[in-house]
């Protein structure tokens, strides 16, 4: 062994401590071999599944050097990862160059240390290459929501860390039962990068996905959903007619049992004088048993009943056998039934009617000295009426009773001024109002009621035009469209 002196000594052992391949110089080497073999990889770390290039060179110690070029070339470079503390294959290439490139995927599993080496082989002999040491790292998304109100601009401040520059980023919305990608980015030299869109007028869940990328799986956040700017308020239509037989005393305590916070139902006149809750204004055959309880008459219009006759028909066997014998209520009988706390939207149907002519009169006297003057009093009460005429006449008549002008077209900013003066509600069809519509009636101090809303999509309609209240079948399905259930991850 040649002895050296000691500082040159330990000047050579340190190299051969930090080398990243064991390199001892030959005695007579070519000038184009003299370098350390080396194993590069594209980046200074791996994540688990991720693919990366790995370059390396060939051997460099003096067995592969003095080899004939020819051998060299006939050399195989096989790429090798420490497993358990053995080297196990992972690819191998013949090195017609100095240099060889390896795809290289780290397994989904690896963790810690990803150790990899190149040795030189040819007929049955091996020559030391590269060696190279990974660590491997999880990559991590995360992603801070702004504010998550309906009706606005959201935005994800997404981080992805480690970076890979190239790996895209999506901002994505659960919609019709699945999740759907609005926004899309792609980082660049950065890990920050901002997803945003503008949020619908219904309640939306969101998260923030990094797709598999590159081997690497993909990456999701947690969901989180934006929150109603303006919940409308609910009417129960016919006092539910989704739930229970339309404007029976069943439907009424079932809008109670839904904490429906009003109920509208229809008023008519009967034969003999007495406001009746019933909808149909030519017969009574959709809802009742009239055809069998009078079969001559069941073509008559209600105003041709006393309200003895009605009170036989069953009202509540054509929605449910379980609603058998209910019956058509009065006025009186719903104010009752409905409590203490519920208003109620009172529309007047046909008063132009033969059968209904008077029913002002009728009106006016409840509102005197019946149970419907409690009501009015304690402001838990609008009329209503598809006849205009008729409703100015009532609101100039009560200018303490609150009216809503129902119409079917969109108002026309004529309409608005010209009911404006007497009425405090527009009530439009939903499917036609739009949100300049009911900012149009906001702006002249009156609300919006829109009818009828039954479905999740009618339910999303009335909250994108901003409709102050909702005329609802089915009063306890605001809460699905206000709060919509977690989706899976
Ligand atoms: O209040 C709106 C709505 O009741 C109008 O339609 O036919 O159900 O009385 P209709
Ligand atoms: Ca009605």
């Amino acid at each position: 062994m040649v002895l050296l002196p000691r500082p040159l000594m330990a000047g050579v052992l340190a190299l051969l401590v930090s080398a990243p391949v064991a390199f001892i110089a030959p005695a007579t080497a070519e000038p184009s071999t003299r370098q350390a073999a080396v194993l590069r990889a594209s980046q200074p770390d791996i994540i688990p599944g991720e693919r990366i290039t790995l370059v390396a060179g060939a051997p460099t110690g003096a067995g592969y050097t003095s080899l004939s070029r020819a051998d060299r070339r006939r050399t195989r470079l096989v790429l090798q990862r420490r497993v358990d503390g053995a080297w196990v294959k992972v690819a191998a290439q013949r090195l017609r160059t100095t240099r060889v490139r390896f795809a290289y995927s780290a397994p989904r599993s690896a963790r810690g240390t990803l150790t990899l080496r190149t040795v030189g082989k040819l007929r049955g002999r091996t020559f030391r290459g590269g060696r190279l040491s990974l660590p491997v790292v999880a990559q991590r998304l995360s992603s801070e929501p702004g504010a998550l109100t309906t009706r606005s601009s959201v935005a994800f401040a997404t981080t992805l860390t480690p970076l890979r520059a190239g790996r895209p980023v999506s901002l994505q919305e659960h919609r019709d039962g699945a999740w759907t990608a609005v926004a899309t980015r792609t980082l660049g030299s950065t890990i920050a990068v901002v997803v945003g869109t503008q949020a619908p007028a219904h309640p939306v869940w969101y998260r923030v996905v990094a797709p598999a990328w590159n081997g690497v799986p993909a990456l999701t956040t947690a969901p989180v959903r934006t929150t109603l700017d303006r919940v409308p308020g609910v009417v129960a239509h016919r006092a539910g007619a989704g739930v229970a037989p339309e404007q029976t005393l069943a439907a009424v305590q079932r809008a109670r049992a839904d904490a429906a916070p009003a109920m509208e139902v229809d008023v008519q006149l009967s034969a003999d004088r007495e406001l009746v809750i019933v909808h149909d204004h030519l017969n009574l055959k959709r809802t009742t048993d009239v055809e069998t309880v009078f079969p001559d008459r069941s073509s008559d219009p209600v105003g041709t009943f006393t309200l003895a006759e009605i009170k036989q028909l069953d009202a509540g066997s054509w929605f449910s056998p379980e609603f058998a014998g209910e019956r058509i209520p009065t006025l009186d009988e719903v104010i009752a039934a409905m409590g203490g706390e519920a208003g109620l939207v009172l529309e007047v149907k046909e008063p132009a009617l033969p059968g209904n002519a008077g029913i002002a009169d009728e009106l006016a006297a409840e509102l005197a000295s019946g149970p419907l003057g409690d009501l009015a009093a304690a402001g838990r009460i609008t009329v209503s009426s598809f006849d205009h005429g008729w409703l100015e006449a009532f609101a100039t008549a009560h200018p303490d009773v609150p009216v809503g002008v129902l119409t079917v077209a969109p108002p026309s900013a004529a309409d608005l001024d010209a009911w404006q003066p007497w009425a405090e509600e527009v009530h439009p069809n939903n499917l036609f109002l739009t949100r300049s519509d009911a900012d149009a009636i906001r702006s002249r101090g009156m609300t919006s009621s829109v009818w009828t809303v039954r479905t999740v999509a009618d339910f999303r309609l009335a909250l994108a035009s901003g409709a102050d209240r909702v005329i609802t079948d089915f009063p306890a399905r605001l809460a699905e469209v206000v709060d919509p259930p977690r989706p899976a991850a």
